[in-house]
């Protein structure tokens, strides 16, 4: 019996080894701004649930509220969980809503297919970011939502929960 598809992924996506880290997600065709790239599929599990479910499938959850987030639990739903998208300081993709992962501008085919840690994520972490584009903030942190600079740059593509708090 094969693991179940919680997430989708856009027919026109392709995932393979990323420069920026391990495997990402890529355009094998062009996408249109604001069409629809891939949706987060889930459990709904809370800040508590997310530390055993890291443990045992490392990152695999989109944060979509101060306290929840979704992410495959089992090791069976990790692959069709996955959405493999890489962080980038300069992103092509944003949320419309919580779950929904769409073009924040026009993509070509082969580009790296990226969201902004910073339009979903509200947390306490700093991480080394190896992204490589010239705007490379070079340390992200789970509160470069809170940066006017950011805000404008992703304006109308936060997660719901954070557009809400500002
Ligand atoms: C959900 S995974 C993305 C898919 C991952 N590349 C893979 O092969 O499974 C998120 C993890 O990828 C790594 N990562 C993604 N973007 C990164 C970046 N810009 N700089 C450094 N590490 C990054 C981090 O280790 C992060 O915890
Ligand atoms: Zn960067």
């Amino acid at each position: 019996m094969g693991s179940q598809l919680l997430s989708w992924r856009s027919p026109k996506t392709e995932v393979r080894q990323s420069p920026i880290h391990g495997r990402g997600l890529f355009a094998a065709a062009a996408f249109k701004k604001d069409e629809i790239v891939c949706v987060k599929g889930g459990h709904i599990i809370t800040r508590e649930q997310l530390h055993d479910v890291n443990t045992r499938l490392g990152p695999v959850e989109i944060q979509i509220s101060d306290e929840l987030f979704i992410a495959p639990v089992t090791d069976d739903e990790r692959e069709g969980a996955m959405l493999y998208s890489n962080h980038s300081c300069d992103a092509n993709l944003g949320m419309r809503g919580s779950i929904m992962f769409v073009a924040i501008r026009p993509i070509a085919a082969g580009e790296e297919l990226t969201h902004d840690w910073c339009v979903t994520d509200d947390d306490t972490y700093r991480v080394e970011c190896q992204c490589g584009s010239p705007k490379c903030r070079r340390i992200v942190t789970g509160k470069d939502w809170q940066r006017a600079d950011l805000q404008q740059q992703y304006r109308g593509y936060f997660s719901s929960y954070l557009a809400a708090k500002f």
